[in-house]
């Protein structure tokens, strides 16, 4: 199959174009480098495009003539997101509907958008439902949550068929193509922990220890890149069989809190580093766990890597080898 992959250069994007391409499909990455690392891209093809230039997309699409489009390019800081509403909004919903008006004017009807755990807020229950309250307290979260419903509507108008995978917290690494994790910023927790122990960092903090969780701080659920890009697979399968749209969480539906990943990358790396009790970050929900029987009973998806020890394992082994990342 002919696949578009926007965002191809990025963490996540990179991962699932190796994947494509070793499946036998045609990859065609469509990425602005603006925070991808063209060497994550290894020799597939790429198209240096932003989304917010729609004669540019449109012509890398009248060129390549996807059939399918897995749509991960966006702008994902939630704190910059706050700060600077604007671009999120001009990006993540101004660049995906020039992506999706030239997908569709070359005949390209399948998407698989890349959403995420932020659409549903501070959430009610735990594990979260696909049915759950949505309400983003952050620009990032509403920018993700508009460009579904955007997708709803042109499902139903009968123009594109769509999946919508809502990402709870990706991590680990692509050992085979070595593919690991290097954003700048770097907010995330389990490579600021790494990068304490390895001593690239003087030490890792942890935002907030009084949390309503058993040791007082958030709960995330992990999941990791192979698992996450092998859903995108499935659905790719589901849509182009004909499968109705649909959105899904996309999770282990196991939480593990901040401490409980800094005791595990201490065990993982040998080392020892210091951990800083520092103030709440902003906006972080105290507990965010999917429920993921939805994907897992209509696409038979499982996570292959669902021990938090494998995840960090494999992030160790990139990290350890790539201390400055992709350089
Ligand atoms: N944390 C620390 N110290 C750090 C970094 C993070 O204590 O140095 C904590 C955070 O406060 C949070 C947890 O570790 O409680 C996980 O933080 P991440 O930044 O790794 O991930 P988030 O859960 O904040 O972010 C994820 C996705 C976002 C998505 C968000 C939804 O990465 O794309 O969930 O809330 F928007």
């Amino acid at each position: 199959m002919r696949v578009l992959v926007t965002g191809g250069a990025g963490y996540i994007g990179s991962v699932m174009v190796r994947m494509l391409a070793d499946e036998g499909h045609d990859v065609v990455v469509l990425d602005n480098l603006s925070r991808g690392h063209r060497r994550a891209v290894g020799g597939v093809d790429i198209a240096v495009v932003n989304l917010e230039d729609l004669s540019a997309v449109t012509e890398t699409c009248r060129a390549f003539q996807p059939e399918a489009c897995l749509h991960f390019a966006a702008r994902s800081l939630v704190a910059e997101s706050v700060a600077e509403p604007l671009a999120y909004f001009r990006t993540n919903v101004g660049g995906s509907l020039n992506l999706v008006g030239a997908l569709l004017e070359t005949d390209c009807d399948l998407m698989v958008f890349s959403s995420s755990a932020a659409t549903y807020g501070i959430p009610e229950g735990s594990p979260i439902v696909e049915d759950a309250e949505t309400a983003p307290i952050n620009p990032y979260g509403v920018s993700k949550l508009m460009f579904e419903r955007i997708l709803k509507w042109l499902s139903e108008a009968g123009s594109l068929s769509y999946v919508s995978l809502r990402y709870f917290n990706a991590a680990g690494a692509d050992i085979l193509h070595d593919l690991g994790e290097d954003h700048d910023p770097e907010t995330h927790l389990v490579p600021r922990v790494i990068a304490a122990a390895l001593g690239t960092e003087p030490s890792v903090s942890v935002y907030g220890t009084d949390y309503p969780t058993p040791d007082g701080t958030c709960v995330r659920d992990y999941i990791h890149i192979l698992d996450l890009a092998r859903a995108h697979l499935l659905a790719l399968d589901y849509l182009s069989s004909g499968g109705p749209s649909a959105v899904f969480n996309l999770g282990n539906g196991n939480g593990f809190s901040v401490k409980e990943v800094i005791d595990v990358v201490g065990r993982v790396s040998g080392r020892e580093f210091d951990i800083v009790n520092a103030e709440r970050r902003e906006g972080d929900p105290s507990i965010l766990v999917a429920s993921s029987e939805l994907i897992k009973s209509r696409l038979a998806w499982k996570p292959e890597f669902a021990d938090l020890e494998t995840i960090i394992e494999t992030a160790w082994q990139w990290h350890s080898r790539h201390p400055d990342g992709y350089g």
